[in-house]
């Protein structure tokens, strides 16, 4: 790390960009040793009187610069390892600066880069991954969001070996290159974008791919052309994107208004990728991971992770294409706003009600626990080192909550106007976080001065409320009150405006009308309260009887929520709250409640038992799940779900992780041997229910949901082995053979033994061709429970299937074990936080960014008990003083040590 890298930059040091380029042409001639580039930028002046062009550039060799045809003497201009300056302009052209062109060569070598951003190689491809910074890698350029410009691209390569050549817009040459004396032909391509665009947005492939083609008319009655390339062995697994991809083009003009503007829409799928997906337009290159889908080798979780994240590249040709980011501190601005579009959408494709208790999981346990330790930072933070570090759950997954309220405050109507107004008001400008909440507040008269501040302060804020029922006066009285923790550089936080979705529920579970009384009349609310100052008041009156308050229905704001409600009462919202996600969370208190009690037990060395109530109320679940066909599967599946292991860890003040473990699996066991029965029976039932094993509609994946949950639960019983087994053999769907495999890796049963052994290595001798399958496979591994984790991990770092270099593998099964396995990776000696600092050094040389993401685990130390935290700083300090680091790195560790 060298100290000119570690400087920050700042959100409070934007500057409108000197100069901004009309024109960009591109011509790339790939080798097998290296890419010659060469590009011819036409400048203009934005600011009067600049004279001095400031081009952004990395690890690049300069092969030649011109400036209007003349070669820059060498003194007139300045390179350094990030930039090239152009000195005095004025003097070289002979005249003002308004207008020239700049023409450079630059060469790199695509093949040694293992970083995987910029141009470099995935298996026999070329491709290129530009967001953020990437593009400075490929050329001198004005490497930032504000400079748009057209591009045309030209692209030679070896005929035979890249017969595929592609970049954004619309082809407009190609031909054969015939050179004297030359075995290979070559052959060359010409795209041009018609629409001007950030370099970010750039995107090029070269490969031996085959396509699917399809087309989609729009609501204007244009045709655009569908095209999905792939390797020709994976071509039986595309036809999930191309129907994801429809049903997103269609959900858009319908829900926003929004319509496709090319005549081509190519999706490119690519083995080793950093992200899941990269938005660039017109080609969106993906992950293999977020598009090839098939159910005989794709679980039901990859089958919906795919028709999301192709939805959500595609909702950015709207939401971050047409109107992108001024600087990457606007980045949620299309993040945020893009993964609130895309939730949207998935709701819509299946069950609103699970997708949304899926949503808030995954937030309250990521999201939260990176908003209370070394890396919080705002929705829209000020500073940063590594831009890459900041694609975070807070930008993205809170980002797209603080969307989601302004939805909720504006009411769906007013939404649509404030986006149609954004989408119109800034079509092709580069705009910011504050123009969008402008937009909607210009459209609708609302007024969000207050609501702002979720953009700029980080940490969770939290409700404590308190509720009275006055007998005699038929009211009833919440008391709310806010606070919100400090952050880093942030001691101090101005109230949140949040609203708080409520209901009050009578005896037999139905809402009563909520009534207040303003100046002697009475008034019918809506059951959003807007929460605006440290301590609130309201009063409800006509209240009839004591009810049982429903607090932040939907979770209508990313909050932590104080209420002090009796186990009875939870019991009861459980079975009757009218909102679907808050009938899960009164579950989930429920079992909260219970953990913390046995926690106790446990600490006073007390015997383990569970409370009848929780019995009772798992019991009703069951219940439903056995009379009630119609009972939306996926959400029986949820309602029968104990908190996981990270959840309990982040809620905690400070987590002992085998106290947890033990008292998570005792009530595992416990419900297990209770409801043995009625478990089976569900099984049974449920895979009866199941026709069609390859079936991935919304209903079977719910019903293997629930018949997989029974058959974790059952795993803990005298059956379990040979239920798990008996799945594994029989089934055809990855979906349940990941179970069963699950299963049989997390049994305690002395037989499992001789039978883990033989299964791994069946299923793998089965599936060795199919890179995303042993994936799961090492996951699975990665993430058993069972002693001895960390020695199993660290045999399969060198199995033949394994790589550093390949990011899906790397989360496969160091990701997945240091995040996912918390007592395995939690050993009392720290030899799980070692193993990850080893890991992390290693991999920081080969890919910064997966580096950087993999060190996640260490970052959050403050959760653990005094020993654990020392021994994890221990390696984050380690980690600290390694010479040569990454910004990447850098940044990260620095951070957890101020
Ligand atoms: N623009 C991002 C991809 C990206 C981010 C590439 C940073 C390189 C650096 C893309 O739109 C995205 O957000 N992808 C997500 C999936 C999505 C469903 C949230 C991803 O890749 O994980
Ligand atoms: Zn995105």
């Amino acid at each position: 790390m060298k100290d000119s890298q570690a400087k920050a930059t700042l959100l409070s040091n934007y500057k409108i960009p000197d100069f901004l380029i009309n024109e960009t042409l591109l011509k790339f001639e790939l080798f097998e040793t290296h890419a010659i580039v060469d590009s011819s930028l036409q400048f203009f002046r934005n600011v009067e009187g600049a004279d001095e062009l400031v081009l952004d550039g990395q690890d690049l060799e300069l092969i030649s610069l011109e400036i209007e045809g003349q070669p820059i003497p060498a003194g007139s201009y300045e390179v350094t390892e990030s930039s090239l300056t152009i000195l005095n302009l004025a003097k070289i052209l002979n005249k003002d600066p308004d207008k020239f062109t700049l023409k450079c060569v630059t060469r790199i070598e695509p093949q040694n880069n293992t970083a995987l951003e910029c141009l470099y190689k995935s298996k026999r491809m070329f491709c290129t991954q530009c967001e953020a910074e990437g593009f400075r890698r490929i050329t001198y350029y004005l490497d930032r969001p504000d400079v748009m410009s057209k591009f045309t691209t030209t692209i030679i390569a070896d005929k035979a070996s890249y017969p595929t050549l592609l970049s954004n817009g619309n082809l407009v040459a190609s031909k054969d290159l015939d050179v004297d004396g030359q075995d290979s032909v070559r052959h060359l391509a010409t795209w041009e974008d018609p629409f001007k665009k950030p370099s970010y947005l750039f995107a090029l492939v070269a490969g031996n791919l085959s396509c699917k083609e399809d087309v989609f008319s729009t609501a204007s009655e244009r045709e655009v052309a569908l095209k999905i390339f792939v390797e020709d062995k994976d071509v039986n697994k595309i036809d999930h994107a191309m129907d994801s991809l429809k049903r997103a083009m269609k959900w858009d003009e319908e829900v926003y208004g929004r319509e496709y503007d090319l005549d081509t829409f190519m999706i490119v799928a690519v083995d080793d990728f950093n992200m899941g997906a990269m938005e660039n337009k017109g080609l969106n290159i993906f992950n293999t991971s977020c598009v090839l889908a098939n159910p005989l080798t794709t679980t039901d979780a990859a089958f919906q992770r795919v028709e999301a994240v192709v939805a959500h590249e595609y909702f950015h040709n709207w939401s971050g294409n047409r109107v992108t980011c001024r600087d990457w501190f606007q980045l949620s601005l299309k993040e945020g706003f893009t993964v609130y579009r895309d939730a949207e959408f998935s709701a819509r494709m299946g069950s609103p009600v699970v997708k949304r208790i899926e949503d808030v999981s995954f937030l309250q346990t990521v999201q939260f626990a990176e908003d209370s330790g070394p890396m919080s930072h705002p929705v829209r933070p000020d500073s940063y080192i590594e831009i890459s570090n900041f694609y975070t759950v807070t930008i993205y997954e809170k980002g797209a909550e603080v969307v989601r309220m302004i939805n909720l405050l504006l009411g769906d109507a007013q939404f649509r106007k404030g986006s149609d107004l954004y989408f119109e008001r800034h079509d092709g400008q580069a705009v910011t976080t504050e123009d969008f909440v402008c937009a909607m507040e210009d459209s609708s008269g609302e007024d969000l001065s207050l609501f702002r501040r979720w953009y700029s302060q980080a940490g969770t804020p939290r409700l404590e409320i308190n509720g009275h029922y006055d007998e005699s006066e038929k009211t009833y009285t919440l008391d709310v009150s806010q606070s919100c923790l400090p952050t880093p550089g942030q001691d101090k936080k101005l109230t949140f405006h949040i609203p708080l979705k409520i209901g009050l529920l009578d005896k037999l579970g139905n809402d009563m009308p909520l009534l207040q009384r303003e100046n002697e009349e009475l008034l019918e609310i809506d059951c959003v309260l807007n929460v605006t100052n440290e301590n609130q008041r309201f009063v409800f009156v006509n209240v009839e009887e004591s009810p049982i308050p429903s607090l932040l229905r939907g979770f209508s704001a990313p909050v932590t929520l104080g209420f002090q409600y009796t186990r009875e009462e939870l019991s009861f919202l459980a079975a009757h709250d009218n909102d679907g996600f808050n009938k899960w969370n009164a579950g989930q208190l429920l079992f909260l409640d219970v953990i913390d009690e046995l926690l106790k037990m446990n600490s006073n060395n007390e015997n383990l038992f569970i409370p009848s109530c929780l019995y009772t109320t798992f019991n009703c679940v069951l219940e439903s799940a056995l009379t009630n066909q119609e009972c939306d599967k996926a959400l029986l599946a949820y309602l029968l779900t104990v908190p996981s292991i990270p959840f309990l860890i982040e809620r905690s003040d400070v987590a002992n992780v085998s106290a947890l473990y033990k008292v998570r699996e005792f009530i595992l066991e416990s419900l297990a041997f209770r409801f043995k029965i009625e478990l089976e029976r569900i099984y049974f039932d449920t895979a009866e229910s199941l026709i069609n094993p390859l079936s991935v509609s919304g209903d079977d994946i719910g019903r293997r949901m629930l018949k997989n949950l029974c058959l974790s639960y059952l795993a803990y019983t005298d059956k379990g082995l040979s239920l798990c087994e008996s799945q594994l053999r029989s089934s055809r769907n990855m979906t349940d053979q990941t179970a069963a495999l699950r299963g049989i890796l997390n049994s305690g049963d002395e037989n499992a033994e001789v039978l883990r052994e033989s299964v791994v290595l069946e299923f793998y001798e089965r599936w060795k061709d199919e890179p995303l399958v042993i994936d799961n496979w090492f996951s699975l591994q990665a993430t058993s429970s069972l002693p001895g984790g960390l020695g199993r991990v660290e045999t399969l770092l060198s199995h033949e299937a394994f790589t550093l270099k390949n990011p899906n593998k790397v989360r496969a099964l160091i990701g997945a074990f240091c995040g996912q396995n918390a007592n395995n990776f939690h050993l009392p000696g720290g030899e799980g936080y070692k193993f990850l600092a080893d890991q992390v050094l290693k991999l920081d040389a080969i890919n910064p960014q997966i580096a950087a993401r993999l060190l996640v685990p260490l970052t959050r130390f403050k959760k653990f008990e005094p020993s654990a935290r020392a021994l994890m700083l221990n390696q984050i300090n380690r980690i600290k003083a390694t010479n040569s680091l990454s910004k990447d790195v850098f940044e990260i560790v620095e951070k957890c040590t101020i």
